[in-house]
């Protein structure tokens, strides 16, 4: 994870780099670091903590004199997130620094080389050896900077993108990647370099997006590119035309909070341009009727939330197109050696579509010659630039860690794939499929209805800032929502959480039930009512508090259910974009009720570009 940035140009560089570290605080936020060249040498300042600890220590910037520098946002893996640990690293003369998004994974085989060659490391982080590694090679290969970067990364494995500067050379910044996401921007006032595209949207909406071991040099008015080798290759810039406000908080005291309130926006943003007259058009699925119909089995692979949206539509296209889908982790899925028949699908979701292990579950089905579709928010990611098809969710920026309005987006993009799927395979009559698209276009109205009720979820949810552990269960797709309510109350709140199927409490999570534990049951799934009303009775036998969020036609559930939230009524398959809601403000006033830090939960980063 972590978040890289660089500049050059005629501006003062360090409040720019700031600037744009604050952009990618949500890619790692347990220490910061910037070196600028100040004119005679190169000048490092880095601190543990959030970035306006760094941003105190100089100043807002104004106390690190320079027109060039990198800076970076650390999520710790190898290290503890200490001062040392934080970067930019030196070389041992301090003439070279370095920034580093990714793992380097030989790095103990190289530093032990290293060492032997007499460099001496100070951090515990596999960024350093790049550092001495890069002094090795400059000074081997006559002080040329390009060939000890060609050098260097045909010696490291891993992942990386890496800034780079070098004070013999204080109006050059180098960058290169591996599987680690890196854009170069081109704006009037100089050049950067970023890990993402909101760290320049202030400077510039011109921006390269930087292939694997590709090589960019910039100076303040010229931008090259260079392969693994060092040979000049040629680069299209891309022009971005996202409003940059989306990225602000526009007066909500949480990104999580408007990302929940933008979710009628963005799910019809995503619906909206792909309905027309009663039918679905997908045209970036590139796929005829006859491919449609030769698929034979659909695999879904994602992680966390992500994930979760698989497991819900798993139902629909099973349900509705008839095609036999597995959903798998994607953490599993690339290690266990998956089984690709003849027609079958790889689905891939994403929201920054930089997440390691499915992009690593990407390539796997390509390289197997199966064909890959990714579900994804962020234009340009790698899995978007990899997949053979991309359908993008278009719910824009979302900063919290704890993905709300994207995880919206995947599922009724899933819908939709669904339904079209089901249409084509002559599953579903026109008719039907007129009804379906209706109760799709009614929920973006219905999740306004839900956010209008958020004072008496807020109430609620102040009553259990204490709670200890608290179970969400459900069958079919409300196990599904069951699993992403129980997730996003873990991860702002650290309330310990699970969720269950709910027919499989009894065999041995029903012992954990105590007086006043809170369980929640989402019952949403008409066929499935009378079973979960009875493990309700189960679990309030054994002395649990039970909440219930049920259709809001459901009104006997109050004589089983201690408190009951009622969603409007959809379509069965449909019922976890409305369930979602009151779930994700539950955690969202949970964990303000504990002063927690929502946005930047710990331990945990937006973007997980490690395995
Ligand atoms: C939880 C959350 C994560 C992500 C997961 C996948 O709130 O946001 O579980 O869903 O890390 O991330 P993407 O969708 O970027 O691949």
């Amino acid at each position: 994870m972590c978040g890289i940035v660089g500049y050059v140009g005629k501006e003062q560089a360090a409040p720019i780099l700031l600037d744009g570290l604050s952009k990618l605080e949500y890619r790692g936020y347990d220490s910061a670091g910037m070196a600028v060249y100040d004119g005679e040498k190169i000048v490092i300042n880095k601190s543990t903590g959030r970035l306006k600890v760094l941003s105190e220590l100089t100043h807002d910037g104004e106390n690190m004199p320079g027109h060039i520098g990198i800076g970076h946002t650390r999520w710790a893996t190898h290290g503890e997130p200490t001062e040392t640990n934080a970067h930019p690293h030196f070389n041992e003369s301090k003439t070279i620094a370095v920034v580093h998004n990714g793992i380097i994974e030989n790095y103990l085989k190289l530093k032990n080389l290293l060492i032997e060659r007499g460099y001496q490391f100070v951090s515990d982080t596999d960024t350093e050896v790049v550092a001495h590694l890069l002094d090795y090679y400059y000074k081997k290969y006559d002080k040329d900077p390009l060939t000890a970067v060609v050098k260097v990364i045909h010696r490291v494995e891993g992942s990386y993108a890496l800034g780079i500067i070098f004070a013999d050379y204080p109006d050059v910044v180098y960058s290169v990647r591996k599987d680690s996401p890196l854009i170069v921007g081109k704006a009037k006032e100089g050049n950067l370099i970023a890990s993402d595209v909101p760290a320049v949207l202030k400077y510039t909406r011109d921006v390269y997006f930087i292939e694997n071991e590709e090589i960019a040099r910039l100076t303040e008015d010229t931008i090259e590119f260079f392969n693994v080798d060092g040979e000049p290759i040629q680069k299209q810039s891309k022009h971005i035309d996202w409003d940059i406000n989306a990225a602000e908080k526009n007066g909500y005291e949480h990104f999580m909070l408007k990302e929940i309130y933008e979710q009628p926006k963005a799910v019809r943003d995503t619906i909206s341009p792909r309905i027309k007259d009663g039918k679905i058009i997908i045209e970036e699925l590139g796929m005829t009727d006859e491919e449609i119909r030769s698929i034979k089995k659909i695999h879904i692979v994602a992680c966390g939330s992500a994930y979760h949206t698989g497991v819900t539509n798993k139902y629909i296209f099973e349900g509705l197109a008839r095609i036999p889908v597995e959903v798998d982790l994607a953490s599993e899925f690339r290690y266990r050696n998956p089984i690709f028949e003849e027609g079958a699908l790889v689905i891939i979701i994403s929201q920054s579509g930089e997440t390691a292990d499915s992009l690593a579950a990407l390539r796997l089905a390509k390289e197997k010659g199966v064909k890959t579709l990714g579900i994804v928010n962020v234009v340009g990611s790698s899995i978007a630039r990899e997949a053979d098809k991309v359908m993008y969710t278009w719910a824009g920026p979302e900063i919290a860690v704890a993905t709300t309005k994207a995880y919206s987006c995947q599922l009724v993009a899933q819908y939709l794939l669904a339904l079209k799927f089901a249409q084509v395979r002559g599953q579903i009559t026109d008719e039907q499929l007129k009804e379906y698209l209706h109760e799709i276009e009614m929920l973006p109205n219905q999740i306004e209805i839900l956010l209008g009720n958020k004072e008496r979820i807020q109430k609620f949810a102040n009553r259990y800032v204490a709670a200890k552990d608290v179970f969400f269960i459900g069958r079919g797709i409300d196990y599904a929502i069951s699993l992403e309510g129980s997730l996003k109350l873990k991860e702002i709140s650290y309330i310990h959480s699970e969720a269950y199927a709910a027919g499989e409490l009894k065999h041995g999570t029903i012992s954990l039930i105590e007086d006043g534990t809170l369980v929640t049951a989402v019952v949403t799934q008409e066929e499935l009512y009378k079973k979960t009303i009875s493990n309700i009775v189960e679990v309030k036998t054994r002395g649990a508090y039970v909440l219930a969020v049920t259709n809001d036609d459901n009104l006997d559930i109050e004589k089983t259910a201690d408190s009951v939230i009622y969603i409007p009524k959809t379509n069965a398959y449909f019922t976890n974009s409305l369930a979602i809601i009151p779930l994700q403000l539950f955690a969202y006033y949970v964990s303000v009720g504990k002063g927690l830090d929502v946005d930047k939960p710990r331990n945990l980063a937006k973007s997980v570009t490690v395995e």
